[in-house]
């Protein structure tokens, strides 16, 4: 191990980490017992000196009188394989130093930043060692600054506000930013770079968000517990990895994996672990056909989840989630979650009844667990929860947590605060040990801990089509892919085809809706309207979901903008299909897509692109599905109306000789 004790420092000293690629730079300095950072692209400043430091509660900031012992560097090249999601293989190369600090006096105090440098990004964590004086601390603040440009535009949600990370995002000049705001936060550079701010592997500790500090620089502002402080740690330490990812295009950053990269690879066998699509007693809960309480029009009963059943089979569609089917949702269901009863099915649902039949005809059940944020109720029930829907064979659990804030230990705390963190990790391990698969709602953001914990298959944590009927504009899934997404996959609920149901109206098309299956990736992905209207209104419609794989071996981003449009290419992982989806925002726009990412040879394409004449209030059913054979030479042209966009499949077509 290494010794830290009485050894020499340097006080002054500057030192260029490059990318394996030589085109990223990352510059930490340290001058007048002071550390920071900078990050360029060749010749272009993309973060600007930056400070370092933490507060510990009870001590002098740990900031300054800072000394360097040692720097330790390493190169990394690696290839990294997914057991699942949107790319098979990811990179994982990198150029790292690790700079061991100690204060010069008082204390004594020890820390070691470790950057990595990646040809896409830079990342950087604290480590704390027990020092000689303690083994346990309160953290208070985190200094870590992100100098960005004055002029740069940023797109943002709010942060600590009651519905969570479900706002529309907004586009503001970073140097505007009033308030606190989620990550990723995605940058535009006036010097024409994309950059996100985010994070990577964030456990036991507040998540981060970003809001401007006293010098107007962009700076940490860690989720805080009820007790103002940040974390409470046992030493050693390490807080999450600081990740900047960067790309020189829009498009080229909805493909930064570098979340997954710098998480540790699973320690057991996860090999169990399947994407699943599935319909869900839901949808019908939304338009107010049925009800999660019991009663008349009860959701949830054998009969029903026996009929869905069937369907699902009818459909080809493997799964099927069942939500309402325990007690507690009587009355106000938001505010009385703290007597949900997560073993104790109602009177007109039997569990056992329902798997067994799901099980004779090969349907997974999706189980589900709605805490409206009491985790004090739900952490009491929880082994006993996850023993019950394991005991009766069901392998995926959706979670929620619809309260504004959570209960944790009688108090009122963070979702994404230390205490939050800690609890979502509690049922991703639970689950793990249980093989059942987690979709997380209302969750912590994505911080790739997927790649740890594969089956944590998707969450929501951002707003999804739940909030059709009046709350969601056509740009809104134009924005997901450049922000929201960059945090992982996302059950964004697509594929609801009764456009112009009275309750709740989508502002979208039809051919967007199957768009949705290509464009927002989900490890578990739901067919979210009911079956009689993929069966009897739109069965033409329904054969691109039906077909839509929810495991991928690559994804190339197309064409897009930000909060405009997005399209992208994604390769079956089962075989040598690949699937385009496109969306626009209330703009119709006309595209030409060259299939040159092709391999030789020839392909049928299905094609369901909105008509010349849709548009997503006018005319939003208005569809056109053609077929024809295609081949790398061809380009397609496509017309996406207002709130529109397509879905193509292109079915590999066996060699002739
Ligand atoms: C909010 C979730 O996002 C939604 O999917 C779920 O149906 C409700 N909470 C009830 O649990």
């Amino acid at each position: 191990m290494f010794k830290w004790a009485n050894l020499l420092t340097r006080d002054e000293f500057e030192r260029d980490i490059i990318s394996p690629d030589g085109h990223i730079k990352c510059q930490l300095s340290l001058k007048n017992g002071r550390i920071s950072y900078c990050v360029y692209k060749d010749d272009h400043l993309l973060v600007r000196p930056s400070k370092l430091g933490f507060k510990i509660c009870g001590e002098k900031p740990l900031n300054q009188n800072l000394g360097l012992v040692r720097e330790q560097r390493r190169n990394h090249t690696e290839t990294i394989e997914m057991p699942w999601g949107e790319d098979r293989y990811i990179p994982n190369n990198y150029h790292e130093s690790a700079f061991y600090f100690t204060e010069k006096k008082d204390e004594k105090r020890i820390f070691t930043l470790r950057f990595r440098v990646f040809d896409n990004g830079v990342a950087f964590r604290y480590e704390i060692p027990p020092q000689p004086k303690f083994s346990q601390i309160t953290l208070k603040q985190e200094l870590t600054e992100f100098n960005i440009d004055p002029g740069a535009t940023a797109w943002q949600i709010p942060a600590y506000q009651p519905d969570r990370y479900e706002y529309n995002y907004q586009r503001t000049n970073v140097y505007a930013l009033e308030h606190s705001v989620h990550t990723p936060l995605t940058i535009h550079t006036p010097n024409d770079h994309f950059l996100s701010i985010h994070e990577a592997a964030l456990y036991n500790y507040g998540s981060m968000t970003l809001k401007l500090n006293q010098r107007q620089v962009l700076s940490t502002d860690i989720t805080p517990l009820s007790d103002r402080t940040i974390a409470h740690v046992l030493l050693p330490f390490r807080t999450p990895w600081r990740l900047i990812m960067i790309a020189d295009s829009a498009t080229e950053l909805t493909t930064n994996r570098l979340i997954y990269a710098l998480n540790d690879p699973p320690k057991s066998d996860f090999s169990w672990v399947k994407p699943l699509k599935f319909i869900g007693i839901w949808w019908a809960m939304y338009v107010g056909e049925w009800t999660w309480a019991p009663g008349e029009r009860h959701g949830a009963t054998t009969k029903h989840a026996k009929e869905y059943i069937d369907a699902a089979v009818r459909l080809g569609i493997s799964g099927l989630l069942i939500e309402g089917w325990n007690e507690g949702w009587e009355g106000n269901w938001l505010e009385n979650g703290m007597h949900n009863q997560f073993t104790t099915a109602t009177d007109d649902f039997d569990l056992p009844i329902v798997t067994s039949y799901a099980q004779s005809k090969n349907i997974e059940i999706v189980g589900h667990h709605e805490t409206v944020g009491y985790v004090d109720n739900y952490e009491s029930q929880l082994k006993a929860a996850y023993n019950y829907y394991a005991a009766n064979g069901v392998h995926y659990l959706k979670t929620g947590y619809a309260g504004s804030m959570m209960q944790i230990n009688g108090r009122k705390e963070y979702h994404h605060s230390q205490l939050g963190v800690n609890h979502y990790q509690k049922t991703v391990e639970l689950a793990a040990k249980k093989h059942i698969c987690l979709d997380i709602h209302e969750p912590i953001k994505g911080t790739g801990i997927e790649r740890t914990w594969p089956n944590l298959l998707t969450r929501e944590g951002a707003r999804g089509q739940e909030y059709e009927g009046g709350a969601l504009s056509p740009s809104h899934a134009c924005y997901l892919p450049y922000t929201r997404l960059l945090a992982g996959g996302m059950d964004y609920t697509p594929g609801i085809l009764d456009l112009t149901n009275n309750v709740k109206r989508m502002a979208t098309t039809l051919a967007r809706q199957l768009a949705y299956f290509v464009t927002i990736y989900s490890g578990m992905t739901m067919a979210a309207d009911r079956p009689f209207v993929y069966e009897e209104a739109q069965p033409k419609a329904f054969q691109f979901i039906r077909d839509v794989p929810v495991n991928f071996s690559q994804t190339k981003p197309l064409m897009g903008e930000i909060g405009e449009y997005y399209v992208v290419a994604r390769q079956d992982r089962d075989s040598k299909d690949w699937y385009i989806g496109g969306v626009t925002n209330e703009s119709g726009r006309r595209i030409r897509i060259s299939l040159d990412f092709l391999a030789d040879g020839a392909y049928a394409a299905d094609i369901y692109r909105d008509a010349n004449d849709a548009h997503y209030r006018e005319n939003p059913f208005a569809i056109n599905i053609s077929h024809k054979k295609v081949s790398r030479d061809d380009e397609l042209n496509i017309y996406m109306a207002p709130g529109g966009g397509f879905a193509i499949k292109l079915k590999r077509l066996p060699h002739r000789s």
